[in-house]
């Protein structure tokens, strides 16, 4: 069975000093050493979180990345200021940073390349627009983008990817889609790395759920065993709601 993987999102929220009291109930969630639990942080707060999770096995990612080692790119952070820090995931074209800040799927392609290059784990956002849903357009688009990224690298490379289906109408809006529509565009997902690359591939690749996740819904989306986690918003700022979607993955296994 895949691993699960529970990682928060926090988005632009939390001073250093806000970030630092987050972990003292996390550490204590039941059955925490089944789940692979990131936090992907905003950039400030990395090396003083690198430093408090040492030891407890939660792992901190970053938002977002240059693919550039370094250069005359005024605001950026490159990916081996991230592993210099010890920094292990990076999120990698979330919606919000495709649709305010440029972002498209050649970007997320160089992106993903340099990650894996820099021995980080790219957690790879995709996923359809309210207006596309509509038009019927999910899987086709939902396939271009995954096409996008996964091109031109190794099978051991996609193996080490972390993909996430997050519906653009479903993030911080309180209405997350149904386990069934989730469980069946992330099917349709492993079956697109399955036509890239081969099914056992496709069986490797974790492929999480993102949109309104709560400890109240999470179980709904584990069910199936087709979804390995969840990447979470707003829910992953608060402690104990955090602890509690780790401790419903820990128990994933025997949801089925
Ligand atoms: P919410 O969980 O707040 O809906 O956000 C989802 C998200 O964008 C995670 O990357």
């Amino acid at each position: 069975m895949r691993t699960s993987v529970i990682a928060g999102n926090w988005k632009m929220y939390k001073t250093v000093a806000e970030a630092l009291e987050f972990f003292s109930r996390v550490k204590l969630a039941d059955n925490r050493d089944r789940v692979e639990t990131v936090v992907c942080a905003p950039f400030v707060t990395l090396p003083a979180l690198v430093k408090e999770a040492k030891e407890s096995g939660i792992r901190i990612g970053a938002q977002n990345m240059h693919w550039e080692e370094e250069g005359a790119y005024t605001g950026e952070i490159s990916p081996s200021m991230l592993t210099a820090l010890a920094v292990t995931h990076v999120i990698i074209g979330h919606s919000e940073r495709r649709a305010y800040f440029a972002e498209t799927d050649e970007t997320v392609r160089l992106k993903t390349r340099s990650a894996l290059d820099h021995q980080l784990t790219p957690i790879v956002c995709v996923g359809e627009t309210l207006e596309e849903r509509e038009a019927g357009r999910t899987r086709e688009l939902v396939r271009e983008q995954v096409v996008a990224a996964i091109q031109g690298l190794s099978s051991r490379e996609v193996c080490h990817l972390i993909l996430a289906y997050e519906p653009v109408w479903a993030i911080g809006t309180g209405r997350s889609a149904t386990a069934e529509d989730a469980t069946d565009v992330i099917r349709f997902i492993r079956k697109s790395v399955a036509d890239q690359f081969d099914q056992q591939v496709a069986n490797q690749v974790r492929i999480l759920y993102g949109g309104s996740v709560k400890p109240d819904n999470i179980e709904t989306f584990l069910q199936s065993g087709e979804i390995d986690g969840a990447l979470v918003g707003g829910a992953s700022l608060d402690s104990d709601s955090f602890a509690r979607l780790v401790e419903a993955a820990a128990r994933r296994g025997d949801l089925g």
